[in-house]
């Protein structure tokens, strides 16, 4: 009987994720979680491409090195880089959010 699905997995290695992320900061409650199931919506869909509000590319960030990841939230944060939706969201973003979105994504898919 050793049935695992993959949202157990998933579940288990969020929580190793956070689990790190706690020990660094462990004053700050997490908003990781929901920061997480934030880039769902538009990165870990099928084939990457949105259905809302309209159709587009989106590129897959899952298993991107970490620091590619930070590179790119803060650009877009800055308005270096400037797509709508991403520097929308990267600007709710603090130094820490960054950093663990950037090990969980950077860390998984590797
Ligand atoms: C509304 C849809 C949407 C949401 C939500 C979203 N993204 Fe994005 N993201 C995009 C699109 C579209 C691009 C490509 C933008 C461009 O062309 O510059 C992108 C680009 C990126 C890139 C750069 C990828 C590369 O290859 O250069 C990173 C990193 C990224 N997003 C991380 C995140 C993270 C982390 C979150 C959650 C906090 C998130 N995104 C939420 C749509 C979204």
């Amino acid at each position: 009987m050793m049935r695992i699905s993959l949202g157990t997995i998933v579940a288990a290695l969020a929580a190793g994720t956070f689990a790190v992320g706690a020990h660094a900061q462990s004053a700050a409650p997490s908003a990781n979680k929901g920061n997480i199931s934030m880039c769902i919506g538009c990165h870990g869909i099928a084939e990457y491409h949105t259905a809302f509000p309209e159709v587009y590319h989106v590129p897959r960030i899952a298993g991107q090195s970490p620091q590619y990841i930070v590179k790119a939230l803060q650009s877009y944060r800055s308005g270096e880089r400037s797509h709508p939706s991403m520097r929308g969201i990267a600007r709710t973003l603090s130094d820490q959010d960054i950093a663990s979105l950037a090990s969980y994504y950077g860390g998984s898919g590797k």
